[in-house]
């Protein structure tokens, strides 16, 4: 029998971007928070060697670029295992990006995999290796609601945020990543030129936002804030608390929202749609497409997502999920 998982969702509550580094990533300050939308991966495993994976979804690459394959090749040189494993992706999410579909599909393969396999490898290793596929993965070995720092793989959790009604939207236009961080390095040169200024400058320097409302309650859990990822070494006193404050301080605007929406200005028309339907807070998610917005309340979600489905737009109405529920809905 294959191993069913929910390979759940998340969106950014806010994006900061700081330096471009000597290994060619940028620095970043971001809160994850997984949502209830889902994909469910199934994992098997028999005989014989090779990954094979199956997808609903025609425009999911089956080969070894899908991160599915990257980390279940990972997991089996990891505990010296020789078999066979079957992918299976059942596509429910929207293939946009911004919602981390593909780095949540692989840490539920990671997880099937594992159980498949009757073994479990250690947390940090986990974390090692989900880190070494891709910046975004290793939020979803924590679930709920998690500060990313560093290149985005250093995961803390934090302490839950009350559960969010929200609206997602997927406008059907594709945003390359790192197309949007280089974007965001000539707009920093560009400023510097302007000002005199040197570029990026440091983390401290990241971008002066509004205190957003719900930084607020983010705020006031600096102070316990970084309670690490199992496997992820304790950062002591300050400078456990240092990211969150930088964060915090600096609003929760997401960065990419100013080089991502002058080239695709239909995803801020999204946004203004949201604002205007009552949103208390609306963002894009990682580089996007996908928008989000975050209301009163599920029934007023739920309105605004018919309307907007109405008119055209691929809107959902959908929750957070806290890190209890990730892991307690996590294997169907
Ligand atoms: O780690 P991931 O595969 O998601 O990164 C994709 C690309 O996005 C990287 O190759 C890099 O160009 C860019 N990136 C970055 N800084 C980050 C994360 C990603 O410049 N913190």
């Amino acid at each position: 029998m294959p191993i069913a998982i929910r390979s759940f969702a998340k969106i950014n509550l806010g994006l900061k971007i700081g330096p471009l580094r000597a290994d060619g990533f940028h620095e970043l300050r971001t809160i994850y928070q997984t949502l209830a939308l889902h994909d469910i991966i199934r994992v098997d495993v028999q005989p014989g060697a090779g990954i094979e994976i199956h997808c609903n979804d025609p425009r999911v690459p089956l080969d070894q670029s899908n991160t599915c394959y990257k980390i279940a090749e990972r997991v089996l040189s990891s505990v010296e295992a020789r078999r066979k494993v079957i992918i299976q992706i059942d596509k429910r999410l929207p293939v946009q990006g911004g919602l981390g579909a593909a780095s949540s599909n692989a840490i539920a393969t990671m997880l099937g995999l594992e159980r498949a396999l009757g073994t479990e490898l250690p947390d940090r290793e986990k974390l090692r290796i989900a880190a070494e596929v891709g910046s975004d993965l290793p939020l979803f070995l924590v679930g709920g609601t998690v500060l990313g720092v560093g290149r985005g793989e250093q995961v803390h959790p934090l302490r839950a945020l009350a559960t969010m009604h929200l609206v997602v939207v997927t406008p059907s236009v594709g945003v390359s990543t790192p197309v949007a961080f280089a974007r965001w390095d000539e707009l920093v040169a560009r400023e510097a030129e302007l000002t005199g200024a040197g570029a990026a400058g440091t983390i401290n320097e990241f971008g002066r936002g509004v205190f957003a409302r719900l930084s607020e309650s983010v705020y006031s859990q600096a102070a316990s804030a970084s309670e690490p990822a199992s496997g992820v070494p304790a950062v002591g006193g300050d400078r456990a608390e240092t990211p969150l404050l930088d964060l915090v301080r600096a609003g929760i605007e997401n960065d990419f929202e100013r080089v991502v929406f002058p080239e695709y200005p239909e995803l801020l028309e999204v946004k203004g749609v949201l604002e205007r339907e009552g949103a208390r807070f609306a963002s894009l998610s990682g580089s996007g497409s996908t928008l989000y917005g975050v209301f009163a309340s599920g029934e007023k979600a739920q309105d605004v997502a018919v309307r907007m489905k109405a008119a055209g737009r691929a809107a959902v109405a959908t929750t957070s999920l806290s890190r209890d529920a990730y892991w307690r809905q996590m294997f169907v």
